[in-house]
């Protein structure tokens, strides 16, 4: 590995490679804040047109022999397992790259799937906004959110200290902590998701044509307890069957999901199982009451086939 010529500078021209969901927000975000995007470079000739004519950036191409020699921040924003490719096709192009700082932005894989690139003396970066990032995002909500940095310790710092500029809280993580930080943050995002789905598909229709959508039903009971878990954390937030041990309820709940529902039957017993450490540990249940709980919500060899 050679050294580079200086600690990574904070500032500086910037090019994106991958102009995605999340390459489009950073784009934007950095132009607000400051930087110039000199560059994007992407798969296709199109999405990296669109979104330099949208940031300014006097260079889009597919080709990374574009990239301006000029730049000194790459951010690699291509799915996960692109990136040790995108890593080997850039190293190959002539760069200063001694000057400059390659981040990409998976949560999931540390700065060193970027590996090639260290060999050209180049300061490697994990730079992972904890945010979701649908296609079309404002670049504020890359604002005011944690962004979880991995690589050398000067390239952490200079990383801070552009996540800073965007507005956004820098927090250091060890490469051996993403694959398990990035689960967490999966969870908290798509989890969510995947429970308000099977919530929706659990609801019977509505009987009358004026009630109004199933999910707005749930949804003040949903503001609520999101707001009841971020104030008071889960244990503070516990209510329902389990907390109070109602083990009739929870086997007409099993019930009715293993005849009507098989399809949702395996969350609602994996979220069960999960409910009841929560109420264990906070003393809402004992310990053996915990424990006759998990056993029913357990019921490996009762749990339906799931539809095909
Ligand atoms: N979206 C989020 O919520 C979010 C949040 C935090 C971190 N991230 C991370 O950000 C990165 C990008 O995610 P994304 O959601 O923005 O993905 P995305 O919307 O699918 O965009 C990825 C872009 O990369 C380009 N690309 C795809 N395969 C490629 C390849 N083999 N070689 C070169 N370029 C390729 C595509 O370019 P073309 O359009 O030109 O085909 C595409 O626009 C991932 O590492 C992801 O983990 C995403």
């Amino acid at each position: 590995m050679s050294t580079p010529s200086s600690a990574p500078a904070a500032s500086g021209p910037v090019a994106i490679i991958g102009a995605g969901a999340l390459g489009t927000t950073l784009a934007r975000a950095l132009v607000a804040n400051g930087y110039a995007v000199e560059a994007v470079l992407s798969r296709t000739a199109a999405s990296a047109e669109a979104l330099a004519d949208r940031v300014g950036a006097p260079v889009a191409d597919t080709a990374y022999a574009a990239l301006p020699k000029t730049v000194r921040w790459v951010f690699v924003c291509v799915p996960d397992d692109a990136i040790p490719g995108v890593a080997g096709a850039l190293a190959a192009v002539q760069h200063p790259w001694a000057d400059t700082t390659v981040a990409h932005t998976s949560g999931a894989v540390p700065a060193q799937a970027l590996a090639p690139l260290d060999a050209q003396g180049a300061a490697l970066l994990g730079f992972h906004p904890l945010q979701t990032f649908p296609e079309g995002a404002s670049p504020a909500t890359l604002s005011d959110i944690v962004v979880g940095l991995d690589g050398d310790s000067a390239a952490v710092e200079a990383g801070a200290a552009v996540a800073r500029r965007l507005g956004a809280r820098p927090v250091r993580l060890a490469a051996a902590d993403k694959a398990r930080y990035h689960a967490a943050a999966a969870l908290a995002s798509n989890g969510l998701v995947a429970l308000m789905a099977a919530v929706e598909a659990i609801l019977p229709l509505p009987r009358t044509d004026s009630a109004p959508p199933p999910r707005e039903w749930v949804a003040p009971l949903l503001r609520q307890t999101l707001h009841n878990v971020l104030h008071h954390g889960p244990h503070g937030a516990l209510s329902g069957p389990v907390a109070r041990g109602d083990e009739g309820t929870i086997r007409k709940h099993l019930e009715v999901l293993q005849d009507e529902c098989p399809d949702q039957y395996p969350v609602y017993t994996a979220l069960s199982a999960e409910l009841v450490r929560v109420a264990v540990g906070s003393g809402a249940l004992s310990e053996a009451q915990g424990e006759r709980l998990a056993a029913s919500v357990r019921h490996a060899d009762d749990a339906p086939e799931p539809s095909t």
